[in-house]
């Protein structure tokens, strides 16, 4: 796609899943691509089995610990330069019931998903608006959000904060940002085939839940995302910031439940 030929990314959570995709998508794409997360030797490993060190690399990352961030900055400059596509995917999930709920449940998923592309965004964007005014073209950011930024789930009340969060965090961003031409945008996955959805995938009646809400009949792949990140981070996506486009075989329009066997 126009504009990721030559360019550098970071992307979050990249040693598996969605992440994962993301990496590989942008490196087809011609970019050089690191891929951080907080198991290192898993993002080392997928890292070396995506393309060569000069163009690829692994590195360690706790998204929500300010120093690993400024770390992760460094290594990247030190290793390729400058970095002109940040993806923040890096997500998990916890809670449980809603009376339930500890403070740590709640701070646990809230750092991560949250704080952590608050912080990379913050150190990313810092240095791509001193490249700008050193006259190089502005580079973008891809927050990764979900349908739970919008849709309500009991069981998952510090995931579902956490999404709408980066939903205004995206927004948030983009405003603070256009001034130097640097654009954010997110993408918003329904049912996505990874680990995270492992215990759907596990358990039939969860499955048949899923898909009575999904009008195109199935769970998606990781590479479906992946190639609206690199869509977003390209220059094809010139004149949008502050969206956030959702992907979930059209769960979201949905006012009626599906038949599913
Ligand atoms: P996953 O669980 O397969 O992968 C998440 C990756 O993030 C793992 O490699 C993990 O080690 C890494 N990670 C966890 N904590 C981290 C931290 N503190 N710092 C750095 N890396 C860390 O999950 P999946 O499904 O690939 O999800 C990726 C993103 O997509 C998440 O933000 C998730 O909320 C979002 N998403 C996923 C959906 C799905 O159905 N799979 C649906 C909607 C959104």
């Amino acid at each position: 796609m126009k504009g990721l030929t030559d360019r550098i990314a970071i992307v979050t959570g990249a040693a598996q899943g969605i992440g994962r995709a993301v990496a590989e998508r942008l490196y087809e794409e011609g970019m050089c691509v690191v891929v951080a997360d907080v198991d290192g030797e898993a993002a080392e490993a997928i890292a070396a089995g995506i393309g060569p060190e000069d163009r690829v690399l692994g590195l360690e990352c706790d998204v929500s610990e300010k120093l690993d961030v400024r770390n992760l900055l460094a290594a990247t400059l030190n290793a390729f330069g400058d970095v002109h596509v940040l993806v923040n995917n890096a997500g998990i999930v916890g809670g449980g019931d809603f009376l339930e709920l500890t403070e740590d449940d709640f701070d646990r998923v809230l750092r991560v998903n949250l704080k952590g592309a608050f912080l990379l965004s913050q150190a990313v964007a810092r240095h791509m608006v001193e490249r700008v005014k050193e006259g190089d073209k502005p580079g973008t950011i891809v927050n990764m959000s979900s349908i739970n930024a919008v849709f309500a789930l009991p069981s998952q009340v510090p995931y579902s904060l956490s999404k709408a969060g980066i939903s205004q965090l995206t927004r948030v961003c983009a405003l603070s940002l256009a001034p130097h031409g640097i654009r954010v945008n997110a993408v918003g996955p329904g049912s996505i085939d990874t680990a995270m959805l492992a215990s759907v995938n596990r358990d039939p009646a969860a499955k048949r839940m899923v898909l009575s809400r999904t009008p195109m009949g199935r769970i998606g792949e990781p590479s479906e995302i992946a190639s609206i990140v690199a869509f977003l981070a390209s220059d094809e996506a010139s004149y949008m910031t502050g969206q956030t486009v959702y992907a979930d075989g059209g769960r979201m329009p949905l006012n009626y439940v599906m038949p599913s066997s």
